[in-house]
């Protein structure tokens, strides 16, 4: 199996969450992507779409989805589904890899369930070998970057690339992430970070994995 039909089982998968008559999360990236398409084949039986990027909201109206202001629902979503670039198996994850994670967190926030779908390759021991995305306000870029090396990493600006917020994102390299819950709320605690990509303190919920031998479900250990 490619790794494209991994992800296409594990979106399909991903539909049995899916409420009848709800309105959805969705979240960004190429398995993402993968699942919107799905989301189109039953897009009579839900309700409409919160998106957590401009391109995610692009798809959705192209397959006839309406697409919500997240300000405009009085309620939390039942689910939300997105892709991860790493998850472990506490169901701590890695995210930003395509840019979106402010946008991403804040619509996860606003989720009663989180459902990551991902091929197998995503799982690791322990997070941090994937650059860790981090949303930075443009004035702020030196001094953000200077307290993440403090925090032993190695910062990157992401060239060319501008976040749907009209943000930065410097990647992270070379970071020991051995505890993901501390460490998200250490760098969100620097002034000028919007947020960072580590989804630790709200992890998944359940993880759809993609493997050759069908969609495993998993949940946090
Ligand atoms: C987008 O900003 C990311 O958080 C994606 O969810 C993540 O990078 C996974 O993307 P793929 O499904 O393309 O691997």
């Amino acid at each position: 199996m490619t790794q494209d039909e991994l992800k296409q089982a594990v979106a399909r998968a991903a539909i049995e969450h899916v409420p009848s008559g709800a309105i959805i999360g969705v979240g960004t990236g190429s398995t993402a992507n993968f699942f919107i398409d799905e989301l189109g084949k039953i897009k009579n039986r839900i309700e409409g779409a919160v998106a957590s990027s401009e391109a995610s909201a692009k798809r959705l109206r192209g397959h006839g989805i309406e697409v919500l202001d997240l300000n405009s629902l009085e309620e939390d979503l039942p689910v939300y589904v997105d892709g991860a670039d790493e998850i472990t198996e506490h169901m701590h994850m890695t995210k930003g890899g395509g840019g979106a994670l402010t946008r991403e967190k804040i619509v996860a926030a606003c989720s009663k369930k989180f459902v990551c779908i991902a091929d197998e390759s995503k799982l690791v021991p322990m997070l941090g070998k994937f650059p860790l995305p981090v949303e930075v306000i443009p004035m702020a870029r030196g001094y953000v970057a200077r307290e993440l090396k403090k925090l032993g990493g190695d910062p990157v600006l992401r060239q060319g690339f501008t976040t749907d917020n009209g943000n930065i994102i410097l990647d992270v390299h070379n970071m020991k992430i051995m505890n993901p819950v501390e460490l998200e709320s250490a760098i969100n605690q620097i002034t000028g970070v919007v947020t960072n990509g580590l989804f630790a303190r709200s992890p998944a919920d359940v993880f759809l994995m993609g493997t050759p031998n069908g969609v495993k479900t998993l949940t946090a250990k």
